[in-house]
Order: structure tokens, then C-alpha cells, then sequence
């Protein structure tokens, strides 16, 4: 969602600003702005849309100063206008903010009663007259206005705060809404995410809940302090992060989805290493984050996450279930809240997100703690919220994601899954040595059978061109070919703006069958996975009601090449592997047919129409 970057040097913050926010705009916005001091006084420019338009109004009125905050904004109070967009000004005070002032309403009709005159609709503004008014009452320094004024509001905010009063200096601030503070070389950065930060430095410290930090520059000294919102001091080091500046680059594709597609080989390799062990066949408990006689001591598993991520977890269900013999569940993150779930200490809830940082997933996390439940969380960012809220975190390693359309994390999210399943299984003892060797050993074949499989990528280019009129589509499977129908509807569905349904195969039977006709693609799941038979079935099924099939079947898979000629389909085949392993690579064409289906159709593929990349917001 909304996009924060801060930044005190001796360079034109401007260019810095509008660089770390073009690194945030995979989160999803509507309109941006930048602030800097200059020359005694807070030079503003905002723009709705793009940062492109940004950028033509910072060409017109360019700003010179070396302090200031930008922001991208993603409505949620107050349509997307200039006046919405932020920072947000009050007498000498600008803010940016990402999150929601709960308390706003409250808040807004006490200010308007005592005056003040809103210029916007948003919550964010409030905070600008509560730091203003602050200042005015004689609080002394910027850093203890901006505390008085997180005082008065409860909600889940990142601000970044200046003020002409003290023109080298921001005031920094975050409860439930990510910020990373970045210390470079004689200057400082901080922003929203880790991407924003990279071409600064890779040394950076995360701030967590009830923080601030005050950024402030005095000669050719520059100090990042940071304290808790009630004063007391934090001394927190740096840690290096290992992405590198060109993972956040496009690397010569048209789109960071097509890149990170292609990405998956590698990002899989980086996922497993270290973390198997081949001769004992079993995976190296230090890398979970879990003492092994947790494995003992819980009777159900219970997965809770959103989006694609749910479609992983949903897949763990299976492995967890089948290799493990611990009963599983899944449960939608924003479901959660509303089922008054009973957790207990013989619990293990595992949180699986790509961001870290949705906050329907991390409201589940808490709700599980207070219930006495162990949590695990799955998960890309470093020490993002959800894994600070668990007990023990698995890290996906897939590198930054910056296509709004998730790929490389789910197929990496798939690939710790099946290793914390092969965790489980052996100390449960319900795995034996041979067959926690045999899956083991078939995961790391697959990224050299990804590569193989994304060799395809023209001929599916073909495919999409000839799909590209369908209004509807449906998606079958069985098994985790199941989950994985669902993660191809949802690809089609964000990014091609095709009504996409993804179903059980099992289910077609049960209600989907009344849509298939001539204009419905239907996209059959269907490789050797110990389903074959059942779900070959439904293609005859699909044919008799003329609709078009698209199989995604085995390479050399002679039986279904000739059913689906029979049937008039198309065909798309991943190379032969192990059943346990061959959905994280038919899940791959799914993945590019969105994509094709997508760029021929002119969508803006790495930024779909009102999503955001990280959901931090209810
Ligand atoms: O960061 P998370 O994995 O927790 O995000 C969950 C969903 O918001 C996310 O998977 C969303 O569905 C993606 N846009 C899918 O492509």
C-alpha cells in the first residue's frame, strides 16, 4: 500500500526521493508527492496518478534542498486527488503516512471545532495539525511534538515528520506499518520497504512497533537516534542485507513479473541451500526456527495466510497431512477474526506471506499467541511483522518480489513447505528415512526442471494470443493441482482483468459444469501426480459442453497428448518428475499464460488496477 522515503544528505533529496519511491510503486498507488526543505522554508509538489506526472511538475518546479519525505499514496480515506495526496501540511509541519488513524473521526471534529480548517480528506491530516498544534503549545523540538501527537491517536501508522523549525532534522515513527532505516555513507535513508533503499546502502536497521528515530544532520555528522514512542533509548546494529541493487531491476525483461517468473530456478536453488540434508534425508531443524520437540508435542497444524499465499498453504495441507500425519487446516487470514477460532498450546500455526506484513495474516499471528498456539512464520522480507510476531521464521530467500502478481515467493513458499512437511514426518516418525531421502532428493531437481519447463515460454506466448478474447476461464484440479487451478485463476483474475475461476476438479460436477460453452477456456490440471485418471475425465467433460481445453499435463505423456487431439485442446506439458514435486512446476505455465494474456492485452502487468502489493490495511 502507501509508499514512505526519508532521506537527510549532503545530495538533492529530490531525485533520492523520487528513485526510492519508483522502487515502491509495486505496493500499489494512486497519486505521490515529495517535500523538502529549501531555503528556510518546506517546498511541496504533488501529482495524482503515476510518478511520471511527479516527475513533470519536479521538472517544472524543481527542488533544491538535501532534506526531505516522499510518499505514494493509496486511497483509503478521500477518493485519489493533489489535496489527498501527501505530505500533509500544517503551519511548519509536513507528514507522510502510511497506515489508518483509527480514532480520525474523533479527532477531526475536535480540530475543526477549535478551528482548524481541513484542506483534505484524509487521516493522515490530522496528524499534521496534532504535530503542528504541538509545536505551538511550546513542545521544544520537533522530536517531542511528533510524540505528543502520537499520543492522541491509536491505528497502525509509518510517518515521516519535517518541520521548517528544524530544517535538518525528521522525525520518524512506526506501529503496525513497516519502515526500515537505511544508514549510508554520510547520509540516511528510510522507507517502507528494502528495495527503496538499496541503491543508498544495504546496511539497515528495522524498526519495530512503538518506535521512532530522528534522523538529524549536523555539520558533516549525521545521527539516526531511535527511542520508543514512551522515551525510552533503543540501541539496535545494522544488519547487512544481501539482496543486491540489480535484484530490484528489471535485468533486461519487459516486466518484473516476467523476470521473476524466470526467476524461480534460482530462487528455489537459494531457498534450499543449506537447509537439506541428502545422506540423513531429512532438513536441518536449525533453519526453522523451532525446537524439534515441537514436533511432538502439537496434534493439528493450522495454516493462515492470504492471497497466493493461501493457495501455498493450502498445498502444505496436503504434504503436511500426507507425509506428516498431523491433521491440517487452512484458514484465510481475514476469515480469522470473524470465527473466534479455539487455538491451544498443542497448536502449530504456521503464517505463510510473501511480505510479512499483511495485516490480516499478522492479526491471526496475535490471535493464535494469545490462544497459547506455537507460531511459524513462512516469509520473504526479513524480519517483517509476522515473523517478529512468531515464534520461529522460515525464510523463503526468493530475493525482492516486486511484481504485484506473486510467483517466485509462491513457488518458494511451496518449496519450504514441503521441507517443513519432511521436517515434521521424520520426528514424527511418520516418514521413513527412504522416502524423506526420495522427496528431498525430487526437490532439488526442481530448478533445473523449472529451467527446462520455462523453456516454453514462446509457444505459451502462442497460446495466450489464441485465449485472448475469453471473458471467462476456468481452472480444474485435483490434489495440489487443486490449489494450484486456484493460483492460476488468481493470476489471470489481477493482472489480465479476466473473470477466472479456479475449482476442485471434483467439484466441476457440483455447479461450474453450467457455464462451459464454446467461448470458455477451460484449463485442466492434469500431470502424473497419482490424479491422472480421475481428472483426465473431466476433459471429455469439458469437450462434451464444447468448451476449449488447455491441459497442463507430463512431457511424453502419450495417453493425454492423444486425448486432448481427440478433444480439439491445446496442450502444455512440464517435464516428468516426482508426484510430490511436479506442482511447483505446472503451476509455471499458469503463471506465463497470465503474463502473455496480460502484456498482449496492454494491462499495466506489474501494477494491476487497484492493488497493492503489501496489504497493511483491514
Ligand atoms: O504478502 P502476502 O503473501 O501476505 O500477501 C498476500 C496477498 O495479498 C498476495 O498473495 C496477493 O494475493 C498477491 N497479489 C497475489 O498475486
Amino acid at each position: 500500500m502507501c509508499g514512505i522515503v526519508a532521506f537527510v544528505g549532503t545530495r538533492p533529496a529530490s531525485p533520492v526521493l523520487v528513485e526510492g519511491l519508483r522502487k515502491l510503486e509495486y505496493r500499489g498507488y494512486d497519486s505521490a508527492g515529495v517535500a523538502v526543505h529549501a531555503g528556510g522554508d518546506l517546498a511541496i509538489v504533488r501529482a495524482v496518478g503515476k510518478l511520471s506526472n511527479l516527475d513533470a511538475a519536479l521538472a517544472k518546479a524543481p527542488l533544491a534542498g538535501t532534506v526531505g519525505i516522499g510518499h505514494t499514496r493509496w486511497a483509503t480515506h478521500g477518493r485519489p486527488s493533489e489535496a489527498n495526496a501527501h505530505p500533509h501540511v500544517s503551519g511548519p509541519v509536513a507528514v507522510v503516512h502510511n497506515g489508518i488513524i483509527e480514532n480520525h473521526v474523533a479527532l477531526r471534529h475536535e480540530l475543526e471545532a477549535s478551528g482548524v480548517v481541513f484542506a483534505s480528506d484524509t487521516d493522515t491530516e490530522i496528524v499534521a495539525h496534532l504535530v503542528s498544534r504541538a509545536l505551538a503549545a511550546g513542545a521544544g523540538s520537533l522530536e517531542a511534538a511528533v510524540t505528543a501527537a502520537l499520543g492522541r491517536v491509536t491505528g497502525a501508522y509509518a510517518i515521516a515528520v519535517l518541520s521548517k523549525t528544524e530544517p535538518d532534522v525528521i522525525v520518524l515513527a512506526k506501529d503496525q506499518s513497516p519502515l526500515v532505516l537505511g544508514i549510508g555513507e554520510g547520509e540516511l535513508i528510510a522507507a517502507s520497504d528494502i528495495p527503496a533503499i538499496l541503491s543508498t546502502t544495504r546496511d539497515v536497521v528495522f524498526l519495530q512497533d512503538g518506535e521512532m528515530a530522528i534522523l538529524r544532520r549536523t555539520g558533516a555528522t549525521f545521527e539516526a537516534k531511535l527511542r520508543t514512542v514512551s522515551g525510552e533509548p533503543v540501541t539496535r546494529a545494522p544488519k547487512r542485507i544481501d539482496w543486491s541493487p540489480a535484484q530490484a531491476e528489471k535485468g533486461g525483461f519487459k516486466h518484473f513479473m516476467l523476470k521473476e517468473i524466470h526467476e524461480q530456478p534460482r530462487a528455489i536453488e537459494d531457498t534450499l541451500r543449506g537447509r537439506i540434508d541428502l545422506t540423513a534425508g531429512d532438513v536441518v531443524s536449525q533453519e526453522l526456527g523451532l525446537e524439534d520437540a515441537i514436533a511432538t508435542s502439537i496434534d493439528r497444524v493450522y495454516f493462515v495466510a492470504c492471497g497466493t499465499s493461501a493457495h501455498a498453504a493450502m498445498a502444505g495441507r496436503y504434504w503436511v497431512e500426507a507425509l506428516a500425519r498431523v491433521p491440517a487446516t487452512v484458514e484465510i487470514g481475514s476469515e480469522v477474526r470473524y470465527r473466534e477460532p479455539v487455538f491451544t498450546p498443542r497448536d502449530l500455526v504456521i503464517a505463510v506471506s510473501q511480505s510479512g506484513e499483511t495485516s490480516d495474516t499478522l492479526a491471526a499471528v496475535k490471535a493464535a499467541r494469545a490462544g497459547g498456539a506455537r507460531v511459524l512464520a513462512i516469509a520473504n522480507v526479513l524480519d517483517s511483522a509476522i515473523p517478529r510476531a512468531s515464534d520461529g521464521a522460515f525464510y523463503t530467500h526468493a530475493g525482492p518480489e516486486i511484481g504485484v502478481a506473486s510467483t517466485k515467493c509462491f513457488t518458494t513458499q511451496l518449496a519450504a513447505m514441503l521441507m517443513f512437511a519432511v521436517w515434521l514426518g521424520r520426528r514424527r516418525g511418520s516418514l521413513s528415512v527412504e522416502r524423506a531421502k526420495s522427496v528431498l532428493e525430487a526437490l532439488t531437481h526442481v530448478p533445473s526442471l523449472m529451467r527446462e519447463a520455462l523453456e516454453d515460454d514462446a509457444s505459451i506466448r502462442l497460446l495466450a494470443k489464441r485465449h485472448l478474447k475469453a471473458r471467462d476461464m476456468l481452472f480444474l484440479g485435483r490434489g495440489i493441482g487443486f490449489p494450484i487451478a486456484l493460483e492460476g485463476a488468481l493470476k489471470v483474475k489481477e493482472i489480465s482483468y479476466v473473470h477466472a475461476e479456479g475449482y476442485a476438479a471434483g467439484e466441476m460436477k457440483h455447479g461450474p459444469i453450467a457455464l462451459i460453452d464454446d467461448a470458455m477456456p477451460v484449463v485442466v490440471v492434469c500431470p502424473r501426480d497419482g490424479h491422472f485418471e480421475k481428472t483426465a475425465s473431466n476433459l471429455a467433460e469439458v469437450r462434451a459442453r464444447e468448451g476449449q481445453i488447455i491441459a497442463v499435463g507430463t512431457k511424453g505423456d502419450e495417453e493425454l497428448a492423444n486425448l486432448v487431439a481427440k478433444h480439439e485442446g491445446d496442450l502444455v506439458t512440464v517435464p516428468p518428475s516426482a508426484p510430490e514435486v511436479v506442482h511447483l512446476l505446472t503451476v509455471l505455465p499458469l503463471q506465463l499464460l497470465s503474463y502473455h494474456m496480460a502484456d498482449l492485452k496492454g494491462t499495466d502487468v506489474d501494477q494491476p488496477r487497484n492493488l497493492a502489493k503489501t496489504v497493511t490495511v483491514e
